[in-house]
């Protein structure tokens, strides 16, 4: 048995010799995905999935980011303690760091930092390069040191030209078996980000939706507010991606402030009856502010939270005022 799988490795290892340096040269050089054009990754307090990955030359990484952006998912990088040169991830050279470690099943290099927590996910996906046909030793190091328990865990690879192999099915033993393990996906050295998008989103995991706060600041307070659902709200909210939008607000009816918005929205109109603290679209480019109550058919764009009828109008005050629109506090 012994010299069978001897026999077996060594055809993986002339197989995998006698491709990897044409396409590992090509994996660097000609790789689609590109680090310079990844999308920011924000940490996000209500995500359900972690997108982890270790990385050495960012093929997984610019993998990672975009199925992470993709998912808005929160993304977390496995940084070794003994970070790889260019020499130790020489395997054209034996001896070399990489080619040792992926040698000896016991080899486990360390991890700079491990994640506080892992308890706010449901899922993961856990991404790494093929080495040597197996999961880098750090994937090993990484899951016997955070409790996966309970956990979905979806493997990703990229490679030079090796399938996912038997790289995933040998992480298995290291988790406990309460670990809901699906089949990794390989992803070529030359996908691209749209290929990485239409994986990630096939998945169906539960994606999270951008909440949409928007931040009404008057003078020192700033009042923040729930969008409506509609075409009206989302296209406010691309307006101020743009920038902040300020508007000079003057009384109108006793009910209400209103002002001009720079653009025209699209509009919903609908029947309301509005309450102190309603958000109003009217003719498609006035903003108003509700502090009383009006009947009309105008379009909802939302409503401030948590704000009393008096405490509002004591913040919008009497006569003009100038509110500024935000995204952010
Ligand atoms: C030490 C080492 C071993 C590798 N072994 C394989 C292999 O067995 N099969 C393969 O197709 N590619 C192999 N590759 C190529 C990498 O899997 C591939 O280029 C990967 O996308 C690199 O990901 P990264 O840029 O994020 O580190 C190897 C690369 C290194 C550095």
């Amino acid at each position: 048995m012994k010299k069978l799988l001897l026999f077996v490795s060594i055809l993986i290892l002339a197989a995998f010799t006698a491709l990897c340096t044409a396409a590992a040269e090509d994996a660097v050089s000609s790789a689609t995905l590109s680090v310079n054009a990844l999308p920011q990754v924000q940490e996000n307090e209500n995500a359900s999935v972690l997108v982890v990955y270790f990385s050495t030359d960012d093929t997984i990484r610019a993998a990672a980011l975009t199925a992470a952006d993709a998912l808005s998912a929160d993304v977390f990088e496995i940084v070794p303690t003994e970070p790889y040169t260019a020499d130790d991830l020489n395997y054209n050279k034996t001896g070399t760091r990489a080619t040792v470690e992926q040698r000896d099943s016991g080899a486990r290099p360390g991890i700079a930092v491990l994640p506080e927590s892992l308890e706010q996910y449901g899922t993961i996906l856990l991404g790494y390069p093929i080495w040597w046909g197996q999961a880098p030793k750090i994937i090993y190091t990484f899951l016997e040191s955070v409790d996966v328990s309970g956990k979905t865990i979806i493997p990703f690879c990229t490679s030079a030209s090796s399938s996912v192999g038997s790289s995933d099915t040998n992480l298995h033993a290291l988790a406990d078996d309460t670990v809901n393990w699906l089949p990794a996906k390989r992803i070529s050295n030359r996908e691209t980000a749209e290929g990485i998008r239409a994986w990630a989103l096939s998945m169906d995991l539960p994606v999270k939706e951008e909440s949409h706060l928007l931040y009404i600041k008057i003078g020192d307070v700033a009042l923040t507010s729930t969008l409506t659902d509609n075409s009206s709200a989302a296209a406010l909210v691309d307006l101020l991606r743009q920038g902040d939008v300020t508007i000079d607000m003057h009384d109108y009816g006793n009910f209400e402030k209103v002002g001009e918005l720079p653009v025209t929205l699209p509009t919903n109109d609908e029947d309301i009856s509005t309450e102190a603290g309603d958000l109003i679209l009217y003719l498609g480019h006035r903003f108003v502010i509700y502090y009383d109550h009006n009947s009309w058919d105008f379009t909802r764009l939302g409503k401030i939270n948590d704000v009393m009828q008096a405490e509002l109008k004591a913040i919008l005050g009497e006569g003009d005022v100038t509110v500024v629109l935000s995204l952010e506090e």
